[in-house]
């Protein structure tokens, strides 16, 4: 099986990029942040103190994810639950990094994403992929961009949708998570030792999907 491991941070475009690149691939695509972000909701929904590691522990047993392909689209259950558009609120967003910073919940994701990975040719995005999911993994590849153009490409994503922010709400949120996800004791967001660097800050998303491939491809016929 080939695994692609991709990470960077928040708002670098590793979902779109990744998704269309695995599509062109006929690779299955694994959107680890959604994964977070359900398991967020999940505690927010059991109205547990995303801090409150061992009531978390409790209820992590039943946590139930299901990634489906519906149309080409990704879909994120959530015990049976539809829940791909509540897991990009602002309050999801915000409860994510605490939720993730929790060694179990990580470890029962891990568990999760490493079981995919061995059944099917895919291209994995997240934080620490590289350095901690896929260690072994065919490619890695570090994506990034500079804070102001990855709020700015985050706002008009959002505006597209109908929610409310302004530009600068979101580059505060965008600084405050790259620090806390560079700073936090479990799995800190850096490049894997062996990772390709690429910066999308001045090259489109159709540019940034070809580069992608292409490092995908050659990196697997050498
Ligand atoms: O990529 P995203 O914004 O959808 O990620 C949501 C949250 O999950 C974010 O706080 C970082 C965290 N995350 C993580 O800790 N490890 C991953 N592999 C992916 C995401």
């Amino acid at each position: 099986m080939i695994n692609v491991a991709i990470d960077g941070p928040s708002g670098a475009g590793k979902s779109s990029i990744s998704r269309e690149a695995a599509r062109r691939l006929g690779y299955i695509y694994v959107d680890t942040g959604a994964m977070y972000r359900a398991a967020a909701l999940y505690v927010m929904q059991h109205r547990i103190d995303p801090e409150d590691a061992e009531a978390i522990g409790r209820i992590l047993p039943m946590l139930d994810i299901e990634l489906k392909n519906d149309n080409g689209e990704q879909k994120v259950y959530l015990c049976g639950e539809n829940v791909s558009r509540v897991i990009r609120t602002r309050e999801v967003t915000r409860c994510a990094p605490i939720v993730s910073a929790n060694p179990k919940v990580r470890q029962c994701l891990s568990d999760m994403q490493q079981e995919m990975a061995q059944k099917n040719n895919i291209i994995m995005d997240g934080r620490d992929i590289g350095t901690v999911v896929l260690p072994n993994a065919d490619v890695k590849i570090f994506l990034t961009a500079s804070p102001e153009v990855r709020a700015r490409r985050r706002h008009k994503e959002m505006l597209e949708k109908g929610m409310d922010a302004t530009y600068e709400e979101v580059l505060t949120d965008i600084r405050e998570r790259d620090y806390y996800d560079e700073n936090k004791p479990i799995s800190p967001l850096k490049p894997a030792r062996d990772s390709i660097l690429l910066d999308t800050s001045e090259i489109d998303f159709e540019q940034s999907v070809q580069l992608v491939v292409d490092t995908i491809k050659n990196k697997i016929s050498k």
